[in-house]
Formats: structure tokens, C-alpha cells, sequence
């Protein structure tokens, strides 16, 4: 499989900071690609052969905005336990609602915007409940849980200039963590 071209954008990027817009239906070819273009790249990143013969980082996600286009388009794409993928492409989210849970990743967030190393945790709720348009315009409901409902907003922040190190007390970047189960 030939990886796509994909400029992402790195966090000294301005249009980062951006609010992406509403997206109106029918899609365009060019977004289409765009959607089909970032779940390839996705997927590949996640294949130990493929991110050594690209160089690339493991990636779950990837905002529309991270490629300067500011429209609210994300995908997400889940490596599944039996080795297969599952892809999320998620246009205009809402969300319906959310635990009160609140979980974090141990290891800390990733961003393939943020090409650096972090330390310290991001507060995520463990469960929500979104609804979005797929692909084609058509609405639905989608109930996410642990790592997946941190990658949904994790993007989601995206979708509103928000990146996931604005989350971190650079004074206290383990702050709360007794209050919240890490994943
Ligand atoms: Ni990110």
C-alpha cells in the first residue's frame, strides 16, 4: 500500500487554533479523498512494517484541520483485537453526553501534530455519547468508551483549535490523577 501525501500541520501553526466550520452536504470529491487519504495513513501507521519503511509516528486520529483544511471532519481508525481495523469518519459531531468518569492514558496523549515530548495527563471522560454525519451526510449515533472516547475528544478539540497539551498544568502536569483512572 502506498502512503498518502499528507501535510501535517505541526502546533506552531496558527490555523491549529482555529474553529473548523460546519461542513454542507454533498461532499466534494477533493474531501472525500481527503477522509479516504487520512484513514490510509492512519491504518499504515499502525502496521509495525509500514511505519518503519514510512518513518512515521502511530497515529489513532486525524482532524481535517491538521491537513489546514477547517472543516469539522475527523477519523479515527481502531486497531481491533482480532487484527483488523475499524474506521470512524466523523463529520459535524455533537455531543449528546458524557460520564462523569473521568479516565486518563498513563502514558500520556500523542498528537501527530505535537512533535515533541510531553509529560503529564489529560482528564477525558471514559464514556460518551455523540452524534455525527458519516461520509455521506447521513446521521447517526455512536455510544464510545476508554480509548476510543479519548480519541473522539481528543479530536473534537481539534474541531475547536484545542490541542491536547492545553489540558496540562505545566506546574502541576499530574494534577488531579488520584481522582481519575488511568487506562
Ligand atoms: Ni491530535
Amino acid at each position: 500500500m502506498q502512503l498518502p501525501k499528507l501535510e501535517i500541520l505541526d502546533e506552531k501553526d496558527k490555523r491549529l487554533r482555529k474553529i473548523s466550520k460546519e461542513v454542507t452536504f454533498p461532499l466534494s470529491n477533493q474531501d472525500k479523498k481527503m477522509i479516504e487519504d487520512m484513514l490510509l495513513y492512519l491504518k499504515l501507521s499502525q502496521i509495525e512494517e509500514e511505519r518503519e519503511k514510512y518513518d512515521l509516528r502511530a497515529g489513532w486520529g486525524l482532524s481535517a484541520v491538521q491537513l489546514g483544511v477547517l472543516k469539522r471532519i475527523f477519523v479515527i481508525v481502531e486497531e481491533l483485537e482480532n487484527g483488523e481495523f475499524r474506521n470512524y469518519v466523523v463529520i459535524n459531531p455533537k455531543v449528546k453526553s458524557f460520564s462523569e468518569e473521568l479516565i486518563y492514558v498513563g502514558e500520556g496523549e500523542g498528537c501527530l501534530s505535537i512533535n515533541r515530548d510531553t509529560e503529564g495527563i489529560v482528564p477525558r471522560h471514559a464514556r460518551m455519547t455523540i452524534e455525527a454525519q458519516d461520509i455521506d451526510g447521513n446521521t447517526y449515533t455512536l455510544r464510545v468508551r476508554e480509548d476510543v472516547a479519548i480519541a473522539f475528544q481528543h479530536e473534537i478539540d481539534h474541531l475547536n483549535g484545542i490541542l491536547f497539551v492545553d489540558h496540562i498544568d505545566p506546574k502541576d502536569p499530574y494534577k488531579n490523577a488520584q481522582l481519575m483512572r488511568e487506562i
